[in-house]
């Protein structure tokens, strides 16, 4: 399915490597203007340069910022207004989250992925939203996971960022429901980027789906005005199903077993 895209013009965060890098490259397949925003000026601007190789059709914008900081997302704004450019389709993509036993990893990246994660998105959501609903049109593909769905011991922190995610964008859906706003959430399973580059950590390659399926699903979920996007295979979907049932207690246990076999309790930066 490509339909819905052609014209409008999107904003992809976190579009210089991994899934916001497939986001890019699919809408601009299906025909969008894309604005490129990540920190990594050179990569967005190979980025760019592809997509006109490979697809045509409008240049695409490039935006470096940071959206952790705590002015980032107020720079971000004011530039896409500085350049006059209206956004139709925000999809925040970018994100960070660190892994292995919490109080045995370093404060800082965990303090700052909470603030891409969470302060970063609903920053964004607030500004381009209001924009949205003035318009009555376009719409929010917030990406979260589905480590979203239960406490994830060894990602504690990262898995509950993208609680708050699922529940923000539940909750925004129904707020902006009849107004011509479409918001949805997309819970990828394991995807096979570089996440945990840096670290011991790896995902494990056949048990992930690639960045241009997830892709593509996503913005097939998106065109058919989908509540939520399962964009990965199936028994992904599946595995939330049992968090929403089982006491919590329990889900902690079995998903603290499940990561220890990981050895995600052993993690360590790679030099
Ligand atoms: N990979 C998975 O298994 C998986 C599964 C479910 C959900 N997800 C979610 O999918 C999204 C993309 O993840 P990924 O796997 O593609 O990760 P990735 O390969 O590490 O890419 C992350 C992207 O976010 C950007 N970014 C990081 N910090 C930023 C900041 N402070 N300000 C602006 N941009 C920033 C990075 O660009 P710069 O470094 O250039 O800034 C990069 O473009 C995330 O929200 C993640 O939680 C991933």
């Amino acid at each position: 399915m490509t339909d819905g895209y052609r014209g409008v013009t999107a904003l992809v965060t976190g579009a210089s490597k991994g899934l916001g890098r497939a986001y890019a490259l699919e809408l601009a397949r299906r025909g969008a203007r894309v604005i490129l925003l990540a920190r990594s000026d050179g990569s967005l601007r190979e980025l760019a340069a592809e997509i006109r190789e490979r697809h045509g059709g409008p240049d695409a914008e490039v935006i470096t910022g940071d959206l952790a900081a705590p002015d980032g997302p107020e720079r971000v704004l004011r530039e896409l207004r500085d350049r006059g450019l209206t956004v139709d389709l925000l999809l925040n993509n970018a994100g960070a989250g660190s892994v292995g036993p919490f109080l045995g990893r370093p404060l800082e990246p965990q303090v700052r992925s909470v603030g891409l994660n969470v302060v970063g998105l609903i920053v964004m959501t607030h500004a381009i939203g209001a924009e949205l609903v003035a318009r009555g049109s376009g719409g929010i593909i917030n990406v979260s996971s589905t480590a979203a769905f239960q406490p994830m011991p060894y990602q504690a922190s990262y898995a509950a960022t993208k609680a708050f995610v699922l529940s923000f964008t539940e909750a925004l859906a129904e707020e902006l429901r009849g107004t011509g706003v479409h918001v949805m959430a997309a819970h990828p399973g394991a995807v096979a980027t570089g996440f945990f580059d840096g670290t011991s950590a790896t995902i494990d390659s056949r048990a992930a789906d690639t960045p241009a399926i997830v892709a593509a699903r996503t913005l097939d979920d998106y065109a058919r005005r989908r509540a939520a996007s399962y964009p990965g295979r199936a028994m992904n979907r599946a595995l939330t199903w049992p968090p929403r049932l089982l006491p919590r207690t329990v889900v902690a246990r079995v998903t603290g077993n499940l990561n220890r076999r990981r050895r995600m309790h052993e993690v360590v930066d790679l030099a």
